[in-house]
């Protein structure tokens, strides 16, 4: 994403607006990121690139991680400093970010949730987030994903159809946003332009951006490429899927196999743990190293 798209983005201008409208009452994103860190015995050490507000990045240092949250906007960043204090806050562009400008020692886990990632918009700029990584990474370190599935958009056209009209009031001003989304089949994008107006006279802003779509073939070959080691790769449940994750007893990452791991042999690249990843949202853990 350019910086200029960055900047006409309503909701990364004002985050306080962004909580509002994507709402985490009960921290279910962080609390789910948690959960894996601790299934799968990760350091302490953790990044969140594309931290966004900070929300997430705060609680995971509430349970006694040392945390640095980065992320291309400023008023991100500002609002993340202000308002979910604790991690470091440091700018940085996920398509290419280097350790040194982060912190002194490499991170035990990596996380980029809610869509970050497919702001890589190029194969480049996947290459870019998994190169810069793994040199983040202190061997055997987690990456931590949550995104859309560019998966569910093959065949369906459920979200395509119509546009998506929301409405909800902040601080004593009723905005409604409507959101339509297109496929862009050549660029491999998910293209949302998104118009808010608001009952106070205001002229209509007009939101303009797009996610790559990424299927779970093209991510395990792009992660086994830079060496990472899939764990799991499925669509829930997760933070953001309907019915979402609750906390509680998890099945143990030892031996999960689900309908394409390899048959007698080691469990393939684990798809656990509903065993599909079919629905809209996509859950990644890997390893660098061979896990
Ligand atoms: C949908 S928000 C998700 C925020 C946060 N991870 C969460 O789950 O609430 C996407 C975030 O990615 C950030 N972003 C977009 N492009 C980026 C880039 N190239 N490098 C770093 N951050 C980026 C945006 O500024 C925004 O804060």
């Amino acid at each position: 994403m350019a910086d200029s798209a960055v900047a006409r983005n309503l909701l990364t201008d004002n985050p306080a607006l962004y909580e509002a409208r994507f709402p985490d009452p009960e921290r279910l994103a962080a609390r789910w990121t948690e959960d894996v860190l601790c299934r799968y015995g990760a350091g302490p050490r953790v990044l969140d690139i594309g931290c966004g507000t900070g929300r997430d990045a705060a609680h995971l240092r509430t349970t006694g991680r040392t945390v640095v949250g980065a992320d291309v906007s400023d008023a991100m960043l500002a609002y993340a400093r202000t308002h979910h204090p604790g991690p470091r806050y440091v700018r940085a562009d996920l398509r290419r970010f280097h350790l040194e400008d982060l912190a002194p020692r490499p991170f035990d886990a990596v996380v980029c949730l809610d869509s970050a990632l497919l702001y890589c918009h190029t194969n480049d700029d996947l290459d870019g987030f998994l190169d810069s990584c793994r040199r983040a990474l202190a061997p055997g370190g987690l990456l931590v994903a949550e995104m859309r599935n560019g998966a569910f958009f093959l065949g369906r056209t459920e979200l395509l159809d119509a546009p998506a009209i929301r409405g909800f009031e902040w601080e004593g001003t009723v905005y409604r946003s409507v959101t339509t989304l297109t496929v862009d089949r050549p660029a491999q994008l998910l293209r949302r332009r998104r118009v808010w107006t608001t009952e106070d006279g205001t002229p209509p802003v007009e939101q303009r951006s797009a996610w790559r779509l990424l299927f779970p073939q093209e991510l395990r070959y792009a992660l086994a490429a830079h060496g990472f080691t899939v764990l799991e790769l499925h669509d829930g449940p997760g933070p953001r899927t309907e019915p979402a994750w609750r906390p509680g007893p998890a099945p143990s990452p030892v031996g999960l196999a689900g309908p394409d791991a390899s048959p007698g042999g080691p469990a393939g690249p684990g798809p656990s743990p509903g065993g599909s990843a079919d629905g809209d949202r996509l859950h990644l853990v890997a390893r660098w190293g061979d896990g």
